[in-house]
């Protein structure tokens, strides 16, 4: 029996928002402990917000050009966390990089998915690097993140492989489905409390 409450989590969000909609199917399926404590995104248009709303999901739009500075926008992003309650920040395909001032308000306590197998193809377009570079196979890594861009100790990965004629968008798509099933199993076992960190290892408990 699960005694202990549900996680809960800040999701932060630029775009389609697949990632999240995983989420909540996990939590709604009751596979996954936690709740989504708001929606965070710095685009006022992401179809992730419409997601969100259906869920009735509290929202939040955070956007860049109010700050002019990373630190003063990181500052109050923690703030709205912070008033949120939120135990776990989850970037769902949140396109910012985060500041000493977010990474130091929840240590080892946000993760990132990826396109790719870090520390391959770190970055934007990272389908379209692994299709340039000519890679057998990529696939999608879970990471805790530091200031670096996609630096962060590893989590989980999950392999994908290149067919000769994948397109970006076919190889994306496949890559997603590995997303959807691997960044709520990292969160997963974050709920528990069975990641630990040492150095640049990630240890999963049993
Ligand atoms: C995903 O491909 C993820 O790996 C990257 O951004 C994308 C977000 O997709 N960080 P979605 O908005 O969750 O559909």
């Amino acid at each position: 029996m699960e005694n202990k409450p549900p996680i809960a989590l800040g999701v932060l969000v630029s775009g389609n928002g697949s990632n999240l909609q995983a989420i909540i199917d996990r939590i709604e399926t009751g596979a996954l402990n936690a709740r989504v404590a708001c929606v965070i995104s710095n685009n006022p248009d992401a179809y992730a917000l419409k997601r969100a709303a259906r869920h009735n999901i509290p929202v939040v739009i955070h956007e860049n050009s109010r700050f002019s500075s990373r630190k003063e926008y990181d500052a109050a992003l923690v703030q709205i966390l912070q008033d949120q309650g939120v135990e776990l920040v989850v970037l769902a395909g949140f396109m910012r990089i985060l500041s000493e001032v977010m990474v130091s308000a929840f240590p080892n306590a946000i993760l990132n998915i990826h396109p790719a197998l870090l520390p391959a193809f770190p970055g934007l377009h990272a389908q379209k690097q692994a299709l340039d570079y000519g890679v057998r196979y990529t696939g999608c890594t879970v990471h805790i993140v530091d200031c670096g861009t996609d630096t962060g100790p590893i989590i989980l990965q999950a392999v994908v492989p290149v067919d000769q004629d994948d397109t970006e968008q076919s190889l994306s798509e496949r890559i997603q489905r590995e997303e959807h099933r691997t960044f709520p199993e990292a969160i997963r076992l974050f709920s528990e409390g069975r990641i630990t960190v040492e150095g640049r290892r990630v240890h999963i408990l049993p």
